[in-house]
């Protein structure tokens, strides 16, 4: 075994309660699987491969995953960078009402690190309106890294109100809300491991 990690043991009673939690889960609200697990796992490859090569020559990389959507996107990217990198987080709310943002954003929890001099790569779920990234590139170029940068896994170019630069971007997607890989609808379908779109009834009702 020298050197090699063990084998994730089998915890029947994790499954158990996984399964549990599921099935409290509406699936019933869910339209349609979008991009299947296989289909994020190439694209995430492929974009750790991008950014791999693009940071080759630097050393400070700092990854800043944007809370809580980025989770599980930011947890897929950074295993599969070859390059040294730290990871660091930022937790966001944006002022809602229902599903209809106000473009107002309120910042919960600031990264541990000051970023000041380093190279920051914002890693996001989703640009919808650009109203939040808008905001992250705006409050890190204030803070004089040695540059900014974005990875966001999802797109919905319809939905745009401010035009935001996307450096690295998994996939431009119809405008339906989803849900899976880090996404919620009111908290739930966060940890599928599929991205799936929401029947339009579900969450239409208030939405501009
Ligand atoms: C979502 C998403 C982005 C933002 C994008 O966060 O994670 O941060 O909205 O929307 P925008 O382009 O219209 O600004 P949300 O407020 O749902 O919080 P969460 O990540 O904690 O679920």
């Amino acid at each position: 075994m020298g050197g090699l990690r063990p084998p994730i043991p089998h915890h029947p009673f994790l499954e158990q309660e996984a399964m549990d939690l599921q099935n409290r889960w509406d699936f019933s609200a869910i339209d349609r699987v979008l991009l299947d697990e296989v289909t994020i796992q190439r694209r995430v490859d492929e974009l750790a491969a991008q950014i791999s090569a693009d940071y080759a020559e630097i050393d400070d990389l700092v990854l800043v995953g944007v809370l809580k959507g980025a989770f599980i996107f930011l947890a897929d990217l950074a295993r599969r960078l070859t390059i040294p990198h730290h990871v660091d987080f930022i937790a966001l709310s944006s002022y809602n009402r229902g599903a209809v943002s106000t473009g107002a954003v309120r910042m919960i929890m600031d990264t541990r690190a000051p970023v000041t001099g380093r190279n920051v790569l914002i890693v996001e779920d989703i640009v919808d309106t650009g109203y939040t990234l808008d905001y992250l590139l705006r409050i890190f170029q204030a803070r004089r890294p040695a540059s900014v940068r974005a990875c966001v896994l999802l797109s919905k170019p319809e939905r745009r109100k401010v035009d935001v630069p996307v450096d690295y971007l998994g996939f431009e997607i119809p405008d339906v809300w989803v849900v899976g890989y880090g996404l919620d609808y009111a908290d739930r379908f966060r940890t599928l491991p599929y991205i799936a779109a929401l029947k339009r009834e579900v969450y239409e009702k208030g939405r501009g």
